[in-house]
């Protein structure tokens, strides 16, 4: 279709892997409650296909941060814009993110949510952008390896489009996409 992007992970491989993860969570979490904290927007879409996949009842509550400029910048400082409004004392807590860039962020997140003594705290990735790592972080669940490439799609955005495109997408002319954020529409379309 578009030479803007190709395919890296189609709606099938994800709908497989994200089963797989939650039989997983499943399988590790019998006999305690999860409380799932997403974060705000990336993250949803997994959530919600994620938490349907684990048959154990399960909490989910919602973070939204910003981060200052870009990582060089920031130096991971992060802002909370939404917190939770549960106690997470004696909990079972495990974040559920879209992706692992820099690990800026999610250090910082971890860093706060340490401090209200849950009584543990994990991490559920989609997608290990490994090869950025900043700050060393792996989590504890991951479901796909990526390249340092741009991502768009199932969650992920580009100036806030294509959360909506089913499959994850590369960007291989990120020139193209800068100049015309529409490009990628094409890929809105359904199979
Ligand atoms: P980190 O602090 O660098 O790990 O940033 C992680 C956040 O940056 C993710 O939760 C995403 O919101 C965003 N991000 C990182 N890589 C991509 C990408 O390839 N496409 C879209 N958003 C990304
Ligand atoms: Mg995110």
């Amino acid at each position: 279709m578009s030479e803007v992007a190709s395919v890296l992970f189609g709606r099938e491989d994800v709908r497989r892997r994200v089963e797989e993860l939650g039989r997983t969570i499943a399988g590790d979490y019998v006999g305690r409650e999860p409380v799932f904290i997403t974060v705000l927007k990336g993250g949803t879409m997994f959530l919600a296909d994620l938490m349907r996949a684990v048959d154990l009842p399960v909490e989910t509550h919602f973070m939204a941060v910003s981060r200052y400029g870009d990582a060089a910048e920031s130096m991971g400082r992060v802002q909370i814009l939404l917190d939770v409004d549960v106690d997470l004392a004696g909990r079972h807590v495990v974040v559920v993110e879209d992706i692992v860039d820099t690990g800026l962020t999610l250090k910082y997140l971890l860093g706060v949510l340490r401090a209200r003594e849950p009584s543990s705290l994990e991490v559920c990735a989609l997608l290990d952008k490994s090869a950025r790592r900043i700050v060393p972080m792996s989590p504890r669940y991951a479901g796909f390896d990526c390249p340092d490439r741009f991502l768009v799609g199932y969650g992920l955005d580009f100036r806030e489009r294509y959360r909506n495109v089913p499959d994850i997408l590369q960007v291989e002319d990120m020139d193209a996409l800068k100049l015309d954020p529409d490009a990628l529409v094409p890929w809105l379309a359904p199979a």
